[in-house]
Order: structure tokens, then sequence, then C-alpha cells
């Protein structure tokens, strides 16, 4: 009855509708390998019947030494270890096909979830801890892997063990039968029991797993900061802190596991001592044999082994589905939107595309506007700016050109020579050049980082980009030249070095627009009129926005558009002087 109120709550609560989608979701992995699972079970089921005989024969071994029965022995001996080896040989196949299967897995849904995290909608995304997607990435999908095709042989082979053996008992001794079967309903009533507990613990623990890998990421990723302000010992601290709740929720989860094992066991103890008194009994009065006495041993340590593994498919089920669930949550993100642009468009690429923005709204959360009805124009051949005080939405305006972000209002869009126009969305990222603000290179050589904006680049085009960007210098100095290695996030360059790697991968790349955002920030002021005149030479119409906090190129621009308040206003020649000194 109990049994019964508690799944009813499942049900209504809906939790069980949503492992039964988790599962179904795994599932559809595990076909993926269906003749590698045939086999698997073929081969289990044979490894069985192999041990099944084997016992079979050494009962009747006994026997023979015994006198019970007139047998040879030696060939009795030869089929009682022939059939153990071979099923020894099955089962090692069993686990080398198990494991080809599961790192497959495993790989396909790696592969999809990221995939799915490239085309995810930014915003969307940008909520997830990066610690966070790392930790769903790595250990979410090898737990799926490892029961995609996990429980479904276990349940087959487990079974027919159990049947088989039963099968045995049942025609030496049909009341010892019975007594081997008392373990079942008592398996089962216990894990039905525990489904939900086991399910909102397993949770838990994954949940905190992300929260300490995502910690300890960023630790490592800021590790600069964090020692020159001279806190190793307070993120110590924290990290104990994290380390504690992950300690709870870990040791939280083993305690319902271990008294769900100590219920179990205590039970099938019990019955197996029922089995073995109710055997010796048989073996007292002369009804059974002492091979078969020890074949009935055999077998209910063997039934109840396998009742084992059946039950124990519940809790790592619900494992499973929980990281299903926590991979689903990101492979049901919403995708960004991508309008592919008309081909006539493609074809005015070369004549350059303005941008214009006509009364845009957008706000992150709902919450405060970071921009209402705004306006702005850039025109290809022009340098345009974007000034304005930190944290007023330059870099926001920048990722509503990179087609990141959608205006909640108003229009966006990309215009051609022919006065045409698209909304800017994922599919014109293609038109543009991004230089984004901080460190954005990759680990690998200079070229390598370079082929990323035009990946067939000759060396003399790489060389003229690295001369555009005013980078050639130091870099025929390092040693390796283009192609040596820098490590990750370039280490081994100076920040100025670095954006300028970044400049002339963006002009390499050859884009109609292109978006520097604040990447001339550690560049001196001269550098800094030489690379953006580099750039305008290398393509004339492009159109080029910059975001800066420096006088010295407002003179350079076309427009300087301040960006404060939520508004965008265009900035007359005065203004944007008086703006220059007062800087
Ligand atoms: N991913 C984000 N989610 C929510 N708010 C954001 C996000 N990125 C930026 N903001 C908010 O938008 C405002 C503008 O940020 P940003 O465009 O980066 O400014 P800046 O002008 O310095 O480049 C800030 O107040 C910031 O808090
Ligand atoms: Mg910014």
């Amino acid at each position: 009855m109990e049994t019964l109120k508690i799944l009813w709550k499942k049900l209504k609560d809906g939790s069980i509708r949503e492992m039964w989608e988790e599962w179904k979701w795994i599932y559809a992995y595990g076909r993926r390998y269906k003749k590698e699972i045939v086999l698997y079970v073929i081969f289990g089921i044979i490894g069985t019947c192999m041990t099944l005989i084997s016992s079979i024969a050494s009962k009747n071994l006994i026997d023979i030494v015994t006198g019970v029965q007139k047998d040879r022995i030696l060939p009795m001996a030869v089929i009682m270890v022939g059939m153990a080896v071979i099923s020894i040989l099955f089962q090692a196949a069993m686990s080398r096909i198990s494991a080809q299967i599961n790192i497959r897995i495993q790989n396909d849904v790696q592969a999809d979830v990221y995939e799915k995290l490239m085309k995810v909608n930014w915003l969307d995304l940008s909520r997830y801890a990066s610690g966070d997607i790392l930790n769903r990435f790595v250990s979410d999908t090898s737990t799926v892997a490892g029961s995609a095709i996990g429980w479904f042989p276990t349940l087959l082979t487990s079974s027919v063990s159990f049947i088989a053996s039963l099968c045995v008992i049942l025609y030496y001794d049909p009341t010892m039968a019975l007594i081997a079967l008392l373990n079942a309903p008592a398996m089962l009533i216990v894990s039905r029991l525990l489904l939900g507990k086991l399910r909102r613990s397993t949770g838990e623990v994954k949940r905190v797993n992300s929260e300490v890998m995502a910690f300890e990421q960023e630790t490592f990723y800021n590790i600069d900061s964090i020692k020159s302000f001279d806190l190793a010992d307070l993120f110590g601290e924290r990290l104990q802190g994290f380390l504690q709740t992950f300690r709870q929720a870990n040791l939280d989860y083993n305690m319902l596991s271990v008294r769900t094992k100590a219920v179990l066991s205590i039970l099938g103890t019990l019955i197996q001592y029922a089995g073995y008194g109710w055997g010796v009994y048989r073996l007292w009065t002369g009804h059974i044999s002492y091979g078969e006495m020890m074949l009935f041993l055999q077998l209910a340590s063997r039934l109840s082994s396998n009742l084992n593994s059946i039950v124990s498919i519940v809790p790592s089920t619900i494992g499973a589905t929980a990281s299903a669930g926590r991979l689903m949550e990101i492979l049901n993100l919403p995708h960004e939107e991508k309008i592919e642009a008309p081909e006539a468009l493609d074809a005015l690429a070369g004549q350059g595309f303005r941008i214009q923005l006509e009364n845009v709204t957008f706000s992150y959360r709902d919450e405060k506007n970071i921009l209402a009805e705004s306006n702005f124009r850039a025109a290809p051949g022009e340098i345009v700016a974007l000034v304005g005080p930190s944290g007023e939405g330059k870099t926001t305006l920048i990722r509503m050109f990179l087609g990141l972000i959608v205006p909640s209002a108003g229009k966006a869009v990309l215009g051609g020579a022919d006065g045409n126009e698209i909304a800017l969305n994922a599919a014109t990222r293609k038109y543009f050049s991004y230089v984004p603000q901080g460190n954005s290179l990759f680990s690998g050589t200079v070229a390598q980082n370079l082929k990323l904006g035009k990946e067939d680049a000759t060396e003399e085009e790489m060389e003229e980009a690295l001369k555009a960007a005013c980078a050639w210098e130091f870099v025929s100095e390092l040693p390796g030249g283009i192609h040596g290695t820098l490590g990750e996030k370039g280490r081994g360059l100076s920040e100025g070095q670095a954006q300028r790697i970044a400049i002339a991968r963006a002009v390499l790349k050859d884009a109609p627009v292109l978006l520097l955002d604040e990447a001339t920030s550690a560049l001196d002021v001269a550098t800094e009129r030489k690379v953006l005149k580099n750039i305008m030479k290398s393509r004339p119409n492009r159109t080029c926005i910059v975001t800066t906090h420096r006088p010295s190129v407002l003179g350079m621009c076309r427009r300087v558009y301040r960006v404060m308040d939520a508004e965008i206003v265009e900035l007359d020649q005065e203004e944007s002087e008086r703006l220059a000194i007062n800087f």
C-alpha cells in the first residue's frame, strides 16, 4: 500500500514522467549499437550456461567420489574445468565489448552536446558557469554512457542466469527453490521505496560536483589575481567550504546506499541460512546427496547475486537519468536564430555593408534597459567610435552587431549597397571580423591563431596582416617566428602583443565589417593610430566600429557615439573635441 502511495505521488508530481523521458533519451543512444548489444547478451547467456554446467559437473564429481553415482571421474572433471574456463573467456570478451560500446556512446553524447553548445543562444548559455558546463560535459556524459547499455544486458543476462539456476534447483528440490525465491519481493519493495530519495540525493551530488568544478576552474583561470591580492588563504578556505558541502552530499548519498545494501544483505543472508538449514536437513534425512547440497549452495548464492545485480540497476539508472536530465537541460536550450542572408547580399559584400540600429531597445534580464529606443549608423569606409563610461553598453552593442543578442524592440540591420537589408543574426556573423575585449588567443602557434581568421592563409598573407597590425616586428623575433608556440591564452606575450595578433587575425579574415572592442587599449597612441590607418588602407570600403577610451583615435573617426544612460547619442565635432580634452 505504502509503495503504491509513493508511486502515485511521484506520478502526480511528474518525476516519474521526467525519468521516463530521460531514460528514453539514453535508450536512443544505446539503440545505435544494437548489434554489439545483441552479441554481448548472447555471450552473457552462453557464459551463464557454461557456469551452470560446470556447477552440475562438480556436483556429479562429488557424487561419484562419495559413491552415490557411478560415472567416470576424469571426463566429469574435464567438463567442470573446461566449462569454467570457457565462461571466463566469454566474460573477458563481454567486458571488452561493453568497454567499446561505452566509449562510443560517450563520444556520441559528447559530440552532440558539443555541437549544441556551439549553436545555443548566447544569452541562455551565458547563465551557466563554464566549470558547470565542463562538469556536465565530462562526468554526466560518462555516467550516461556507462548506463546506456549496462542496464539492458545486465537485466537480461542476470534474469536468464536467475531463471536457469532456479530451474535447476526446482528440478532437484522445489522447496529449496521456494526459499531461494523469498529474496525477490523483499528486494523489490526496498528498491521501490528508495526511488525518490535516491533520485534527489543523486541530483544533489551532481549539482555540488558542478559547483566545486566551477570554483576550481575559476581559481586556476584567475590565479594571477589571487596571488597578487594575497588571497591564497582565503581561496583555500573557500575551497574547504565547497569541499565540505561536496563531502556531505556524497556521504549522504553513500549512507543511503550503505543502508539499502545492509538491509538487502541481511535479508539475503537470512534467506541463505534458511536454505542452508533446509539443505542440511534434507542431507541428514538422506533425501539429497553431498553433491546436490553443494550444488544448492552454489546456486543459491548465484540467485542472490543475480537478484542483486537486477536490483542495483535501479540506483544506477536513477544516477543515469539524473545525468541525462542535466545534459538534456543544455540540449534543450534554444538555438540561436539563423536567418540566411540572400545570395544577392553575398554578392554585395565586396562593396561593404552598412550597420544600422533604429529605435532599438534591449535589456539582459528584463530589468533595466541597457539600450532604449536608440539609433546608430556606420557605413562602408567609415570608422565609427563608441565611447562612454564603462558598463554602459558598448560591448552589448558589439554583441548585437554580431547577432549574439537581438533587440527586444526596434530594428538592427545590415544593409547592402543596393538598399536591401537583413536583420543582424547568427547568419550575418560571417560578414564580421571581431577583436574582443581582453585576450582571445588560443594555445598553439601564432600561425595557427592567424589561420582561425582565414583557414588557407599563406605565409605572405599572414606576414602582411601582422605588418598591418604592427605585430610583425616582435613576431619575427619570437623563437620560431610565426610558427613559435604560444601557451594558453597566448601566454608568453604581453597584452599589447596578444592584442595585435588578435587584430592581425581579424584583418586576415578580411570581412566587410570590423569590430574592435577596446582592442587597442594596450597599445601606445602612435601604434594605435598606425594600426587603424593600416586597417582602413587594406580594405577601403570596410566598415569599422571601435569602442575606445582613447581621445587620440576620435580624430580619425567619421562619427562618435556616446553610449550612456541607455542612449546612443551622436556627438558633434565640438562635443567630441571637448570629450577628447576631458579624457
Ligand atoms: N551577460 C550579461 N548578462 C547580464 N547583464 C550583462 C551581461 N553583460 C553585460 N551586462 C550588463 O550590461 C551593462 C553593459 O555592459 P557592457 O556592454 O559590457 O558595458 P561596456 O560599455 O563597459 O562595454 C552592464 O551594466 C552589465 O552589468
Ligand atoms: Mg566593454
